[in-house]
């Protein structure tokens, strides 16, 4: 029998039709084979590792990658069990590949695409035009040969690795932050102005068709000034023509830029534009729960999108992270897996056999003009679990007014509710159970976001 908490009955009125929003389960075979990721075939267990239960999702599970590090044995051994696709941190820069006019030096980035090629692994180009890491000849060119040098080098690094890379990132970091919406100076947009980036992505379809060409930034993951700036230039290529296949959101967050509530909104309306939407590299600051609680919402945000075809975070281990005196990543110095490792494989519906895991999925119940109800169903891994916990964050200025099959406490904000188990903790091996609350709009329609599951 329900228990329920209410404190403001819903009218009653007729519901519009329900509809569901599923978090964690999407179309796996389509996606499998839209991004030729392997098909699991009879899985009865949940994946153990990042790059399998990503797979099982129809995504790819990457690292960036320093060549100078694939000598250390865990750094080696972590990467090669966990990961399904590579991103060289800097070897494919241009200050690594041409930093001479001219000459190429692809030593270690080949280190890494043959390591990665060589056991099974996806790799990301990243980048052909950036305003950083250039060459000081780069920026001392007169027009003309700065267009014949930008088009000479897209051309060189991709035919030198023509047909080995899944997705390039042909052009980075080209906005300005604020609320400008501005190119960002650097030689190519001084010199050249807008049309350069155009003529970038049109040299590299030409240099690799096979490629996805993928514009690359920062500050974009939610719905900003600099996003809106970058949605726009999207979309004038989308009308003209020009090829572009998919955007990166790169996803460095602390808390000066924490993950923007509209992070699934935003990746929705890019892919709704027709491109491919990736999380390029992902690192988040802080520690414990909160750190893997902010990691399983943007993998769930990912999953949310069915064009999220792939995950790269920013390097395997805190011990090498580009941010220096940080623990943003998901193994620790150690390389020991954290909470936050634990959420990421729990939200892409994975688990370590034996081990107590659950999930939980969002979907909406009814819903009236001024308020809905939700409901989050609880799913026990392979384990039978006796307790679960999830988080419930709803959009101020919305308020739960009601809950109901649960036990909900309140962080000091009121907009992030911890629910626990009001007699329904124990389940089987894959059996569910469901809670229920009402939300208040008060003029906000956000869907909540819900934290990772834990389970014990
Ligand atoms: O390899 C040299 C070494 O020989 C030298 O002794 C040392 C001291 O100067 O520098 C080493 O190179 C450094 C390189 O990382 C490798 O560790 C560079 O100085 C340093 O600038 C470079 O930083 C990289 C940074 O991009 C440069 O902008 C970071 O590793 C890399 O993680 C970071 O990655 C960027 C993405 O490409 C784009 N998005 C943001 C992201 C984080 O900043």
């Amino acid at each position: 029998m329900a228990s329920r908490t209410t404190i403001d009955p819903p009218p009653q009125r007729q519901p519009r039709r329900p509809r569901t929003r599923t978090a964690l389960v999407v179309g796996t075979a389509a996606l499998l084979a839209a991004v030729g990721a392997p098909a699991v075939a009879g899985t009865t267990q949940a994946a153990s590792t990042l790059g399998a239960a990503a797979a099982e999702q129809g995504r790819y599970f990457g690292a960036a990658v320093a060549a100078n590090h694939l000598g250390e044995t865990p750094y080696a051994s972590t990467l090669d069990t966990e990961f399904s696709s590579v991103t060289p941190e800097n070897e494919m820069k241009w200050d690594a590949t041409e930093p001479t006019r001219g000459t190429f030096t692809f030593g270690s980035a080949d280190q890494i695409v043959n390591h990665a090629q060589s056991r099974g692994m996806k790799v990301r180009g990243h980048t052909l035009v950036w305003y950083s890491q250039l060459p000081g000849w780069v920026g001392n060119l007169g027009a003309t040969d700065l267009r014949s040098a930008m088009n000479n080098h897209i051309t060189q690094v991709m035919q030198h690795y023509q047909g080995r890379i899944h997705s390039w990132d042909v052009a980075n970091e080209a906005f300005q932050d604020g609320d400008s919406g501005a190119r960002r100076s650097s030689p190519f947009q001084d010199k050249l102005g807008d049309g350069y980036m155009e003529e970038a992505f049109r040299t590299a379809r030409a240099a690799d068709p096979a490629a996805k060409l993928c514009y690359n930034d920062y500050n974009i993951e939610g719905i900003n000034a600099k996003s809106n700036a970058v949605y726009n230039m999207v979309r004038d290529f989308k009308a003209r023509g020009v090829p572009i296949d998919c955007v990166g959101f790169q996803s460095h967050f602390n808390s000066a830029s924490p993950v923007p509530y509209d992070y699934r909104e935003n990746l929705q309306r890019f892919a709704d534009l027709g491109v491919d939407v990736q999380i390029t590299e992902l690192d988040i600051e802080g520690s414990g729960t909160a750190q893997a609680d902010n990691y399983s919402s943007v993998v769930r945000s990912c999953l949310a999108v069915s064009r999220c075809t792939g995950i790269t975070v920013w390097g395997v281990t805190d011990k090498y992270s580009w941010r220096a005196g940080g623990t943003p990543l998901l193994f620790d110095g150690n390389y020991t897996k954290k909470p936050a490792y634990n959420a990421v494989l729990a939200a892409l519906g994975g688990g370590s056999s034996g081990a107590a895991t659950c999930t939980a999925t969002y979907s909406k119940a009814e819903e009236w003009s001024d308020r809905f109800n939700g409901k989050v169903t609880i799913t026990a891994g392979s384990s039978a679990i006796s307790n679960w916990t999830t988080t419930v964050t709803v959009t101020p200025p919305q308020k739960v007014s009601a809950t109901w099959n649960g036990s909900p406490t309140w962080d000091t904000s009121g907009n992030v509710m911890t629910m626990r188990p009001n007699g329904n903790g124990n389940l089987a091996a894959g059996a569910s159970t469901s809670f229920g609350f009402t939300v208040m709009r008060n003029g906000t329609s956000t869907p909540p976001v819900l934290g990772s599951c834990t389970a014990s």
